[in-house]
């Protein structure tokens, strides 16, 4: 019990030393409430962080977006793809240029988790669309960031993180009961507490903190059980690691209310495959 109190009292002091995420980020989602705000008033607001200018505009020139090499400002970019994608694609980029390095242990390999993460993101924008809801974008996000709190952990608390993997090796077991075992919390809690301090979106936040067991999302159901599902999916496609060999059990719940049954799987599959390809371009904001 004193251990335990230790710990998390390690990893909230740590948590305050974070990274804030740049100041643009809260900038432009403060003109965005207002109705009256134009393109150009929230593409000046951005183009004032140059290195997130540059990166906003190699995404949304990539062909994830669908316009490759065709949109030259950002003004041009809110113009085309509309406040909420270009909102959101500064918000992501900001995220992972803020996170995307700092993981310390040498033991955990980076690269692998961000393609998981990438992977997670392309397929749970796909079953989104597949179940047509409209919700495709957010989906992409949420997978993206779903497993936050593990790269939180790996920066702030490494040696209880190494300690992590090593229980992770012995029990041979999924990196989230090992950070139970470990820590008594997991990469949810962690990564939640991380969401809310950077005031993140409720609906991302909601997968961030529920992912692994998607029927408590309340109004975040839906989103969430797509990033469950798409989390499963990619380690079932091997498409990267997110920390640990085993595939976590599908939430019955979820699996039900999706009947996922009637998707014709090759089609889904290649769709996957080919939306992973294009969402690779995401590693590149790291
Ligand atoms: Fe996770
Ligand atoms: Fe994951």
């Amino acid at each position: 019990m004193e251990d335990t109190l230790k710990h998390l009292k390690d990893i909230t002091n740590k948590l305050s030393d974070l990274p804030t995420l740049p100041t643009v980020v809260s900038q432009i989602t403060q003109l965005m409430q207002n109705p009256r705000t134009s393109a150009a008033e929230v593409g000046e607001a951005i183009t004032t962080d140059q290195s997130l200018t540059s990166k906003t505009l190699k995404l949304v020139n990539s062909a994830f977006y669908g316009f490759p090499g065709r949109i030259k400002t950002i003004t041009h970019a809110i113009v085309i793809l509309g406040f909420t994608t270009v909102k959101n694609i500064v918000l992501t980029a900001s995220i992972l240029n803020v996170i995307g390095k700092t993981g310390k242990s040498k033991e955990f390999d980076q690269e692998a988790f961000w393609l998981h993460s990438v992977s997670t993101g392309a397929i749970a924008k796909v079953l989104a669309e597949l179940y047509k809801h409209k919700i495709s974008e957010e989906a992409f996000i949420g997978g993206l960031l779903h497993d936050l709190g593990k790269v939180i952990i790996n920066h702030c608390v490494v040696d209880l993180f190494e300690e992590v993997l090593i229980y992770r090796d012995k029990h041979n077991c999924l990196l989230k009961d090992a950070e139970k075992g470990v820590l008594k919390v997991t990469h949810q809690e962690i990564g939640s507490w991380v969401a809310e301090r950077w005031k993140l979106p409720s609906n991302l936040t909601a997968v961030i903190q529920y992912h692994h067991n998607p029927e408590l999302a309340g109004d975040y159901k839906e989103i969430t059980g797509l990033v469950h599902l798409a989390d499963i999916f990619a380690r079932a496609l091997g498409s990267g690691s997110g920390g640990d060999n085993s595939i976590p059990i599908v939430s019955e719940t979820i699996w039900n209310d999706m009947n996922f049954n009637s998707i014709d799987l090759p089609k889904f599959l290649e769709r996957a495959e080919d939306e992973i390809t294009k969402a690779s371009i995401f590693l590149q904001a790291i």
